[in-house]
């Protein structure tokens, strides 16, 4: 499969088998997260994998929808907001090195079979107290992991023409 294919065939999940992942997958997928760039290689970023079926049942009361805690696995990825590069305007990098890890292990995923899902709406007040992060680390996203149990939507996206300019705006 090309990479182009890959991206193609990378989709939302939202719905998930109960079958486990295999650790050799996630190794995988938490790999292909580890190997992402990131502003001067800071590497603010904390996974915290959520297996315990008691503890993904208590992040619905920081994401509703139920097939979050319905995966296998819940991958929290964290920053690390003392240690993301901060360029001279103030902008901290560290959402971009998060999303760039994030997108790495979606790939991964789909490349291996297994369905993702990236979740920001959640409630980040309770996305702490349940993952016990300190005040200087921040939940980013939450990515369900699993067996697929529906097909992708589709992709909708504007074209090439619409979303490039050349030279100038
Ligand atoms: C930064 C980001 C945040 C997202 N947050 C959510 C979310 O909280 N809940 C959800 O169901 N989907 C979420 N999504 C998934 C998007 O809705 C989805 O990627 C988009 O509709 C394109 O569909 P596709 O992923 O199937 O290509 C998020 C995606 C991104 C990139």
């Amino acid at each position: 499969m090309s990479f182009l294919e890959l991206v193609q065939r990378r989709s939302s999940i939202r719905s998930f088998r109960p079958d486990p992942v295999e650790t050799e997958k996630l190794e995988q997928v938490l790999e292909a997260g580890r190997l992402a760039p990131s502003a001067c290689n800071r590497q603010p970023w904390t996974f915290i994998v959520v297996r315990d079926e008691a503890h993904r049942t208590e992040l619905g009361a920081a994401y509703r929808p139920e097939w979050l805690r319905q995966a296998p696995i819940v991958i929290a990825a964290c920053c690390d907001t003392r240690s993301a590069w901060r360029r001279s305007d103030g902008k901290l990098h560290g959402d971009i090195d998060l999303a760039i890890a994030v997108d790495h292990m979606t790939l991964c995923a789909a490349e291996l079979g297994l369905g993702t899902c990236w979740v920001c709406a959640f409630k980040p007040d309770e996305a702490r107290r349940l993952l016990g992060l300190p005040e200087h680390v921040e939940p980013v996203v939450l990515l369900p992991l699993g067996y697929p149990a529906e097909e992708g939507q589709p992709k909708n996206r504007k074209p090439l023409d619409e979303i490039v300019r050349w030279e100038r705006f």
